[in-house]
């Protein structure tokens, strides 16, 4: 058996931990080949790719990023100048590698392609990468528990500084149009006050209860989604990227909200943007555990023959689901979710116009 593996979209903290679990997996149960393609689908384009074999994936479990590149731009089945070139990315997969099939590790976009390239006759098995989790059918992805772990040290010391001063401080989380990172960093760090893309909230509210925290608490501490809206407010957009398969790059609206504020409070306001430091270095402990565990079982999905899937976490167990399950959707944080329930219980504000 000869496997293909690529990482696509973003980087995630965890890649290296399941490029290593589906080799050495594949290597020892079933003396497979396995073969990484460089740079996601770029690679499958351009006909780079490299030998995995144990020796090359030694080491590589508490490293970030990925070993093999990745590349968000990449779709061959509309390339930069908009040309279908997916046949020739096939026509490499297929003849000149000789694969029997793919792993593909990734988010939406990645496992949109995969299941078109499956469709056309090249057997994929998908795993779910995001720092976002914001994937449907899979309770969490791997990549995530770091990205909150960076949420949840930056708002500790943005606590400390904001007491001492007695200002609000406003740290702004990534995960895209899903609140689950500033949701759940923001309950580990303590924040005062939630905002997440799933509950619009309401300036001229949230300042009046600022204002109250002066005369109390004397500092506050915000921890708001890149995708948080106010109330009849649009998204705050960075970039529109033209030649993205998701073109939209949210951020800044922490210096927005630091700018609505400050008019309205006596404290100063400050606004920390958190980046891509919630996506770099070392995966936790649970994240390597969770990537090796979705690598592992997405190497018994292939020795079983099982393709056109996607390796998922089912409360606390592994499963797969057909990819065509995954495509176009998303996983905002549901309205009766329990982390919800526990932030009103804690009276975190969480905005006052639930959406
Ligand atoms: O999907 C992961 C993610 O980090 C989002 O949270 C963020 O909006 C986006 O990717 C940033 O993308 P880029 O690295 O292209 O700026």
């Amino acid at each position: 058996m000869h496997i293909g593996l690529l990482t696509g979209g973003g980087d995630c903290p965890g890649l290296n931990a399941v490029i290593r679990a589906v080799t050495l997996s594949l290597v020892n149960e079933c003396g497979a080949r396995v073969t990484g393609i460089e740079r996601g689908f770029w690679g499958l384009l351009h006909g780079a790719s490299r030998p995995l074999a144990p020796a090359a994936v030694r080491g590589i479990l508490a490293e970030g990023g990925t070993i093999l590149g990745t590349h968000n731009r990449c779709d061959p089945f509309k390339d930069t100048d908009g040309t279908d070139r997916s046949a020739q990315a096939l026509a490499f997969a297929r003849e000149e590698l000789r694969l029997d099939a793919l792993v593909a590790i990734g988010g939406d976009g990645t496992m949109a392609i995969a299941e078109r390239f499956h469709r056309l006759g090249l057997p994929v098995v998908g795993v779910p990468k995001t720092i976002d989790n914001d994937l449907p059918e899979n309770d969490r992805s791997f990549g995530f528990d770091s990205a909150v772990a960076v949420v949840a040290e930056a708002l500790d010391r943005l606590a400390t500084t904001a007491r001492s001063h007695g200002r609000v401080m406003i740290a702004e989380t990534m995960g895209r149009y899903a609140g689950w990172i500033a949701l759940e960093g923001g309950l580990a760090g303590g924040a005062d006050a939630i905002l997440i893309p799933e509950r619009p909230f309401d300036v001229q509210a949230l300042a009046a209860w600022c204002r109250a925290r002066e005369a109390n608490e004397g500092h506050t501490l915000i921890c708001i989604a890149e995708g948080a809206k106010a109330v009849g407010q649009g998204l705050t957009v960075k970039a529109r990227l033209a030649d993205s398969p998701d073109p939209i790059r949210l951020g800044g609206v922490g210096a927005w909200l630091q700018a609505q504020l400050e008019p309205l409070l006596q404290s100063e306001v400050r606004a920390t943007l958190l980046g891509h430091v919630q996506r770099g270095g070392t995966p936790t402990a649970f994240d390597r555990v969770l990537a090796t565990r979705f690598g592992c079982h997405a190497a018994g999905l292939l020795r079983a023959g099982h393709f056109g899937r996607m390796v998922v976490l089912r409360g606390d167990t592994c499963d797969s689901v057909p990819l065509a399950a995954i495509a176009g959707r998303s996983r905002p944080v549901p309205a009766d979710h329990e982390l919800l329930a526990a932030a009103r219980g804690l009276a975190v504000w969480m905005g006052d116009a639930p959406a």
